[in-house]
């Protein structure tokens, strides 16, 4: 029996935890408190089978670019704690309006998850609550500059280039790495771009960023961008422009899971 899930293995068959490594994920969950209102953030499916594969009940699952709240919402379902920072205020409002669960936390910090000062206000929650380390942490940063999420220039989409992204990046997954508990996971989520004539693997890159600070790499799932909003009613002509040229389409992104 795994010490780090409540996966009832006496009814193994009866298990909803995918364990291939191809999501194919036909539509959004929009049930409970996800209305998918926010241009960036994923499927609730995502956090939900992380959090049920990687986490106990009563955990404290950890997400440090919080957007509007996908996995606080997950969490809180599933009996999770949750801490979360996100480097725009209004969005920090909208969730901490919304999470309402009574006997789990929701902490939430505005601020810069590259930042050490920020993470003395996670370690002080962590005290406060008597609690030692996170037990999941659930990273879906911005895929370099393909959305600007803020005008703000610590956020990671207005890196000034490549390098700058994923020393910040880096920066994020060595702050998270010091509060989770060993032997624990951290997922990143993150697809690649295409820029200036060349595809550009963000996804291997900020994976090698994370298994450079000592993380062991224990999957890669290939997950579909079917549904993705970006890329409604413009199928016809990125088919076309890649008919025309000599490239694929972006169909798919990463969950690359990482241990402690
Ligand atoms: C891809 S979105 C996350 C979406 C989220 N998973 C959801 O479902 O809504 C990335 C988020 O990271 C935030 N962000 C960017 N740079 C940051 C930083 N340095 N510290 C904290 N948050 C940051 C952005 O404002 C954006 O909301």
């Amino acid at each position: 029996m795994p010490i780090f899930n409540d996966i009832d293995l006496e009814n193994w068959k009866d298990s909803e935890i995918w364990t291939d490594s191809l999501w194919i994920i036909d539509k959004r969950d929009k049930t409970g408190k996800h209305n998918g209102f926010y241009h960036g953030n994923f499927v609730p499916q995502i956090p939900k089978q992380l959090i049920s594969r990687y986490t106990k009940k009563n955990d404290i699952v950890f997400d440090p670019f919080v957007g509007s709240g996908t996995t606080a919402y997950e969490a809180e379902s599933l009996n999770r704690h949750f801490i979360g920072i996100e480097i725009q205020e209004e969005l920090v409002r909208n969730v901490r309006g919304k999470v309402d669960n009574a006997d789990y936390f929701s902490e939430l910090i505005v601020g810069d998850s590259t930042k050490d000062k920020i993470f003395n206000k996670v370690n002080k929650i962590l005290n406060n609550y008597k609690k030692k380390n996170v037990q999941l942490a659930i990273l879906h940063p911005p895929y370099a500059d393909i959305i600007k999420f803020s005008n703000l220039k610590e956020d990671l989409s207005n890196a000034k280039s490549l390098k700058d992204f994923l020393e910040k990046f880096s920066l994020v997954v060595k702050n998270t790495i010091k509060i989770l508990e060993k032997g624990r996971y951290l997922a990143i989520v993150i697809g690649d771009k295409y820029t200036q004539g060349k595809w550009v693997p963000l996804g291997f890159y900020c994976m090698n960023e994370a298994q450079k600070l000592g993380l062991t790499l224990k999957s890669v799932i290939i997950k579909n961008m079917e549904g993705s909003r970006a890329k409604q009613n413009k199928e016809g002509i990125w088919r076309y422009r890649a008919l025309a040229s000599d490239y694929y389409i972006f169909k798919h992104e990463y969950i690359l899971i990482l241990k402690n």
